[in-house]
């Protein structure tokens, strides 16, 4: 009913191969080597294709479910300015995951079983956004902080090898970065003011410090594909690097406002990297397994969306056609 796929025929007979041509591997493999991007038409290994859908399928639910939170947020945000901040990005989190959607439907894979993945819980999204928006700083953190994990990890999957997914980070990437500068704006105002505001910018930092530091993924020694994702470009740095490279750029930030981190551990070492103690991987396991404090919640809405908008979707679709086609 949503957008279009890309799979030939050809390709969709492929999808259970387990042994590739390996004449066809070697030259899709000296392509990466020379850093030429893949193309939705272009040969790719299966297990490429699988790895690519997974792992944007996933970004653009996080996307969506992304703006639950801050959604909740719109009606009480502080005043007039923040509020249409705030709309304008929630606005931008849902067309990033148009954008990514689409992305992910050029490997052959159709928006609705997508969209059916998410809620029969097939399919992951980030583990940050099951946690609870609780105060108005969390807004601030999300936008700061949360938004900066991401720009972290969306600059360095934007240098990869399939030309559908970079194309949409890179613009995926500037949009956030007006939403960095909105969060670092609020978190600057909260550490600023009164000791009511100042509290609970602490409480919120005390409460997503834990949920940041899993945003990256497991350890690299516990990864399960960033082996693969590594030798064919899709990912060009390791969760470990991306962690690294977050906590180097925003915990200077967020000390130099007097506010700390619930963490008696963290600290630069002189080889750059930074220490801290272990961020509990079993409450990472658990939230990105359905177990987080809201993950319930967050699927019963998008459901709640996806029930309440069929008959809208019904409406557009012309009876002689299989799919929507998008109105932009
Ligand atoms: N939230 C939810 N699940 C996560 C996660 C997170 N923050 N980090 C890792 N996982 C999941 C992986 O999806 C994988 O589960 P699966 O096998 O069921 O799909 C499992 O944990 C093992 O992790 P790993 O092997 O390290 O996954 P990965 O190589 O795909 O790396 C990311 C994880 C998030 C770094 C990578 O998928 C990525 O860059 N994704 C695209 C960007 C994105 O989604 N950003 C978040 C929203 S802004």
């Amino acid at each position: 009913m949503y957008g279009s796929t890309n799979l030939s025929e050809e390709d969709a007979k492929r999808m259970n191969t387990t042994v590739e041509d390996p004449e066809k591997l070697e030259a899709f493999e000296s392509r990466i080597a020379r850093g030429e991007k893949i193309e939705p038409q272009d040969w790719m290994p299966v297990e490429y294709r699988k790895q690519l859908i997974r792992m944007i399928e996933q970004h653009a639910h996080s996307e969506i479910v992304g703006a639950l939170p801050e959604g909740t947020w719109i009606t009480r945000a502080p005043n007039f300015r923040r509020k249409l901040a705030l709309i304008a990005k929630v606005q931008d989190e849902i067309g990033h995951g148009q954008l990514l959607y689409s992305a992910a439907e050029t490997l052959g894979k159709t928006r609705e079983e997508m969209l059916n993945d998410l809620l029969n819980g097939k399919s992951k999204y980030s583990n940050v956004f099951n946690y609870p928006a609780k105060t108005w700083a969390d807004i601030a953190v999300i936008g700061f902080l949360v938004d900066g994990a991401a720009i972290v990890n969306q600059v360095i999957n934007s240098k990869g090898s399939y030309g559908p997914y970079c194309r949409a980070l890179e613009r995926i990437c500037y949009e956030e970065s007006f939403h960095l500068k909105q969060g670092h704006d609020n978190v600057v105002y909260l550490a600023t003011g009164t000791k009511h505001q100042r509290a609970i910018l602490q409480d919120a930092i005390n409460r997503w410090y834990v949920p940041l530091l899993h945003f990256f993924g497991p350890p690299d020694k516990m990864s399960a594909h960033s082996e693969k994702l590594m030798k064919w470009k899709v990912k060009l740095a390791s969760n470990d690097d991306m962690r690294n490279q977050f906590l180097d750029q925003y915990v200077p930030k967020i000390w130099e406002l007097d506010i700390t981190f619930p963490d008696p551990n963290l600290k630069k070492n002189n080889d750059g990297i930074w220490e801290f103690s272990d961020p509990d991987w079993n409450e990472f396991k658990r939230v990105i397994n359905g177990g987080g404090p809201c993950n319930a919640e967050r699927i019963a809405v998008r459901k709640f969306a996806e029930e309440a908008g069929r008959w809208v979707r019904q409406a557009l679709m012309s009876p002689t056609e299989k799919y929507v086609v998008p109105l932009a």
